[in-house]
């Protein structure tokens, strides 16, 4: 327990889970004040009474730019600004582009990336207001690295590493940052749902394991703990990064 974060306020996207659940426990933690924000309203508002204190859970649909507003302009009324958007929220729909759907193709794209978009173009001013703040995004490790049947989701990622990088570019000047991290395979309800729907869930689990070099799946505090560092004043002279927090999977060719 430390006050990295004190005085800050943090809108977390996907907070109700997973990497976003433990992202807004470690910011309570560093004495930030967070918002978890979801689809899934009952999970938001679940981790918040949980984790007490100054933090409110509030529904956001991030393809849907009315209710990303809404949700940031909550966030402004109960904290009086916003310092930290951590755009987490996303999902994965497995397929090659001969198996995946137009439709899939674009909920895909419109969760993982164009979200971010839009969720940056409403935080913005209130970030700028503040005299600079910090984007956070979730990318991955299939933003650098392609996996077989997963096209939509790594192209949404890549993109997501890209817009990150044209966003540290253009916010430099009001001292807005960006930054993504890149996780590899982690433990949340995502990657179960990723497994099942391979023919072997058992051994695709285990194959995913011996990938590591590190020698295990991510947990979700492992990419709580680097979001802490880039949301605090320890790093406001890094900006545009993508930081790998995947047990060494993106380094090279590994033989286990
Ligand atoms: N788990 C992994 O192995 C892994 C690896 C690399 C990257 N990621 C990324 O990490 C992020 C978090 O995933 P997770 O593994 O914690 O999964 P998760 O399924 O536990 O959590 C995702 C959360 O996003 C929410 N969500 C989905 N669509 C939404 C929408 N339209 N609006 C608002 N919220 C929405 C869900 O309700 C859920 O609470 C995702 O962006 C994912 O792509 C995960």
């Amino acid at each position: 327990m430390a006050d990295r974060l004190a005085g800050k306020v943090a809108l977390i996207t996907g907070g109700g889970s997973g990497i976003g659940a433990a992202t807004a426990r470690r910011f309570v933690d560093e004495g930030a004040q967070v918002v978890v924000a979801d689809l899934n309203v009952d999970s938001a508002e679940a981790v918040a009474s949980e984790l007490g204190g100054d933090t409110i859970g509030v529904a956001i649909d991030v393809v849907d730019r009315a209710s990303i507003r809404t949700a940031i302009e909550r966030t402004v009324a109960e904290f009086g600004g916003l310092d930290v958007l951590v755009c987490n929220a996303g999902v994965t729909i497995v397929g090659s582009v001969m198996d995946l759907t137009e439709d899939e193709w674009d909920k895909e794209l419109d969760t993982n990336l164009k979200s971010v978009f839009l969720c940056a173009k409403e935080a913005w001013e209130h970030l700028a207001a503040r005299g600079g703040g910090s984007i956070l995004s979730t990318a991955s490790m299939a933003g650098q690295w392609a996996i077989p049947a997963d096209a939509a989701y790594c192209a949404s990622k890549a993109g997501l590493i890209m817009l990150t990088k044209c966003m540290a570019l253009d916010g430099a000047k009001q001292n807005i940052r960006a930054n993504c991290i890149c996780p590899g395979f982690t433990n949340t309800p995502m990657i179960d749902g990723y497994f099942n729907d391979q023919p072997d869930p058992a051994a695709a689990r285990k194959f995913a394991e011996n990938l590591h070099p590190l020698g295990r799946l991510g947990e979700p505090v492992d990419h709580a703990n680097a979001f802490v560092y880039l949301a605090s004043n320890e790093a406001n002279w890094v900006t545009g990064t993508e930081l790998n927090v995947d047990g060494g999977i993106t380094c090279g060719i590994w033989g286990g």
